[in-house]
């Protein structure tokens, strides 16, 4: 069977998302230009570093029941503290802790914005994420969040500046949450630590909660320094002497390409972090997945290894990101939007899709059989608007981003 076969042939529909509709349709048809290329996804179900699968087979036998601590594996949590602290650069001070999320970081998100909700002054609370963004509304809306976004613009490759993220604050009635996304998700885009700050100072300013997602943190080529968003954070915590609420999450997922082992840090001040893993998780979720937590923590020993895993897989990404910005022609405004700091491209859809990006999307998928995301991915229905550029994921290999190139322009869909 298929890899796709395997994770969609069922007799129910496999999930709401529009693209594995036009997936399918693209199936039933025969696949007519050969095989579905899965560029919507930020997924690539392979390039897991083989010492870290190798790990799996190695896992002592306790390792499939419970675990004790809310923490997470301690032989993991110490070696990721560890890691977490020297690759994002904090203070070695007693101002953070960190627990090993074995739910994804999604989850943990979510929780955290409900317990900040939880605290909240009564009236709707809001939060404030640059556009566009990755699918926080996804959990803030369903927990009753008013979504309040930082316009950005295509010609300024959608990076926020400071006036915009004050103004967009200053109009908010009550200020709940802040979201902060450095190395940014769908733009690639690593902020600056000026803006970072300036979204903390905000947040400071207004006694909003803060949350750091530092996805992909892990992603960036040699020669680009990402962003510590947590780092800031820190930073200007001890500098103001304010206390709110805040956590930085970072999913292990993308940069190890094991986004199905749900492993990632929780970063946060100790005692809110004791509560939060200790009374807040688990009144969703048990102590589970200690074997792939083992088998982390075999890898993430490994430095040397981890290091080098992470400098080739980063200069593959540089060269397909080059690829696809030459394909497009790299023009600055307007074109190629495609960041250092993520696995990602956005660009313009031709102008006679402007406006109506999804018909962009179906047809790259059912006549191409070339599967993009809109620049909100979302995991989700949603009303969103395009906003004139569709993403391309860049994990596959640089032989599967030539193809579905070729395919797009030989069914007429390739920008001009
Ligand atoms: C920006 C961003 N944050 C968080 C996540 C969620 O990661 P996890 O698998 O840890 O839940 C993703 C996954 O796509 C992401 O792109």
């Amino acid at each position: 069977m298929t890899l796709l076969g395997a994770m969609l042939d069922d007799d129910v529909r496999p999930n709401r998302l529009q693209d594995v509709a036009w997936l399918r349709e693209y199936q039933h048809r025969g696949s007519p230009v050969g095989d579905p290329l899965m560029l919507a996804l930020g997924e690539t179900w392979d390039h897991t570093p083989k010492a870290l699968l190798d790990a799996l087979r190695e896992v002592p036998p306790h390792t499939h029941g419970y675990q004790m601590s809310m923490y997470g594996l301690p032989l993991l949590r110490r070696l990721m503290k560890r890691y977490v602290a020297e690759s994002q650069r904090l203070p070695e001070s007693g101002t953070w802790e960190l627990a090993v999320s074995w739910t994804g970081t999604r989850s943990a998100m979510r929780d955290f914005a409900s317990y900040v909700d939880g605290q909240a002054q009564a009236g709707q609370p809001t939060a404030l994420v640059v556009a566009p963004a990755w699918d926080y509304a996804g959990f803030l809306e369903p927990l009753g969040y008013r979504m309040a976004y930082v316009e950005t613009a295509a010609s300024d490759s959608f990076i926020p500046s400071i006036d915009e993220i004050r103004a967009t604050a200053e109009a908010v009635d009550e200020l709940t949450l802040v979201v902060i996304n450095a190395q940014h998700n769908p733009t690639g885009n690593n902020w600056e630590p000026e803006i970072v700050r300036s979204l903390v100072d905000v947040a400071l300013a207004r006694g909003a909660a803060i949350l750091v997602d530092d996805a992909y943190f892990g992603v960036c080529p040699e020669g680009v320094t990402p962003t510590s968003a947590t780092a800031v954070l820190l930073e200007a915590l001890a500098d103001t002497g304010q206390i709110v609420p805040w956590v930085s999450v970072r999913s292990f997922g993308k940069q190890f390409h094991c986004n199905g082992w749900a492993i990632g840090s929780l970063v946060a001040e100790p005692g809110f972090l004791d509560d939060f893993v200790n009374e807040t998780r688990p009144q969703h979720t048990y102590n589970y997945g200690t074997h792939l937590q083992y088998a982390m923590a075999q890898w993430l020993a490994d430095g040397p290894a981890v290091n080098e895993y992470l400098r080739r897989e980063s200069s593959e990404l540089e060269v397909k990101r080059a690829f696809v910005a030459e394909a497009f022609g790299n023009r600055p405004n307007g074109g190629v939007i495609a960041g250092p700091a993520a696995p990602y491209a956005l660009f313009p859809v031709p102008d006679e899709f402007l406006g109506n990006e999804q018909e962009y999307l179906r047809r790259c998928a059912v006549r191409a059989g070339v599967f993009l995301s809109p620049t909100w991915p979302l995991a989700r229905v949603s009303q969103l608007s395009g906003n004139g550029f569709v993403r391309m994921y860049l994990g596959p290999d640089l032989a599967v981003l030539t193809e579905a190139l070729e395919r797009l322009g030989k069914a007429g869909l390739f920008p001009r």
